[in-house]
């Protein structure tokens, strides 16, 4: 019989359950063969749903050290991502990491370097990019369908109780997670650049927070009605969360941000953690055409300029599935990666752009000042020359 390939787990929160409950090959082709958690019920929990077999293991160094690793997937909260990232790299095992790369652009760089020097294969967890209903419109906007693009919102509105749950663990602090627009946005970001093909060259920012205040902390309990809880979902129930209005959080509840990209494209994007309406839409205009599309509704419009019809696509999503459909064709192109099949679909240095990109926002938010990206830019590619250089 041929050898499994194993795979170890650092971080055994929400997220990978999503993924490993997805993956077809598991438990046959792949073994889940370590675990590592701070929080050592998550670990057991995790032990006794995909391998109780699995090694319990009590540090990470434990968890890389066992020798006996193909990949390790790393669902750390984000400030934990490098050290994970490099440790796993260094010691020669292939990592799957959860978006984003990490929570400063240093962080970042050591993460690109250490990719480039060991040769490990590398994958970000960025979902949208593996969705049945992103697929069609990128395929829509390579072919040509909408012309070159000239401008194009996007947005990700999110449900109140995604929200509290936000702004109620770590989360809602920017030194665990890197502020809202890297750790919920940068999914959008890299959507957004993949289809207009390039960098942000400029980008202005406006954001605060102006609901998950204390003087509407009354909230919390007054829109609790029927039994069900508002601002309290079903992610982490067993965490006894603070109240989202008086948890402290540093990061925003709603962001605004313009984008000029170097091809001359601008976009803008809009996010909010208390949307009565929750949306993930983008509207990218064209020259022959325009594309009107929901995640959250699963429609995708599309109507050429002129007097022709309107054509719209219901068909490419499954409003049910999680993140339009992208967790389970990740898990599953996941799979062939580990098993040698394929390559990653989405690479280290789409991490760093996304992450980059969110950094220029915030940058700009925080400054008040129009952010010039080409710094940032810059910092990529003096590290990719110092490696050509070695
Ligand atoms: N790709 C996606 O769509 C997506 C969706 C959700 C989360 N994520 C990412 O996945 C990662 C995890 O998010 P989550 O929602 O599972 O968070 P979570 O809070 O549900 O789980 C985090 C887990 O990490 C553990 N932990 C904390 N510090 C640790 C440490 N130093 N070492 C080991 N374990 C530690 C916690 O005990 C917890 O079990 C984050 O980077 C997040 O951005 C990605």
């Amino acid at each position: 019989m041929a050898k499994r390939v194993t795979l170890g787990l650092a971080g055994c929160g929400t997220r990978p359950e999503m993924i490993l409950a997805d993956m077809q090959t598991l438990g046959s082709q792949i073994e889940l063969s370590a675990v590592f958690d701070t929080h050592a019920p998550s670990m057991e929990h995790y032990a006794e749903k995909f391998n109780p077999d699995a090694r319990i293991c009590t540090s990470f160094e434990d968890l890389i050290g066992g020798g006996e690793l193909d990949w390790v997937m790393i669902a750390t909260p984000n400030s934990f991502h490098v050290a994970h990232v490099c440790a796993a790299l260094n010691a020669g095992i292939h990592v799957f990491s959860e978006k984003p790369l990490a929570i400063s652009v240093d962080e970042c760089l050591d993460i690109l370097r250490t990719v480039r020097e060991t040769s490990r294969e590398f994958c970000i967890g960025y979902t949208l990019r593996y969705s049945p209903h992103y697929r069609k419109i990128g395929k829509l906007v390579a072919g040509g369908a909408i012309g070159d693009i000239i401008s194009l919102e996007a947005n990700e509105t999110l449900d109140f109780n995604h929200g509290g749950h936000i702004h109620s663990g770590w989360r809602a602090f920017e030194e665990n997670s890197g502020g809202h627009m890297l750790e919920k946005c940068s999914h959008d970001l890299d959507m957004i650049n993949q289809f207009v093909g390039c960098r942000a060259a400029r980008v202005v920012s406006f954001g605060g927070k102006n609901f998950f205040v204390q003087h509407n902390g009354h909230l919390f309990d007054d829109l609790s009605t029927g039994g069900r809880k508002a601002f309290r979902t079903f992610w982490r129930p067993h965490e006894n969360r603070a109240n989202p209005f008086l948890s402290g959080s540093t990061v925003v509840d709603n962001q605004v941000a313009l984008i000029e990209y170097e091809n001359g494209v601008r976009a803008t994007f809009h996010t909010n953690c208390v949307a009565g309406l929750h949306e993930r839409r983008m509207y990218i205009l064209g020259t022959k055409g325009a594309i009107r599309a929901d995640a959250v509704a699963g429609t995708i419009e599309m109507k050429k300029i002129g007097f022709g019809e309107r054509i719209v696509d219901e068909s490419a999503n499954d409003v049910e599935a999680v993140h339009a459909g992208g967790d389970r064709v990740l898990a599953e192109e996941f799979s062939q990666v580990m098993l040698g099949r394929m390559k990653p679909t989405t690479t280290v240095e789409d991490g760093v752009v996304s992450a980059f990109t969110a950094f220029g926002m915030d940058e700009s938010r925080k400054t008040g000042k129009i952010g010039d990206m080409a710094p940032y830019w810059e910092k990529l590619e003096r590290e990719t020359r110092r490696v050509r250089a070695h």
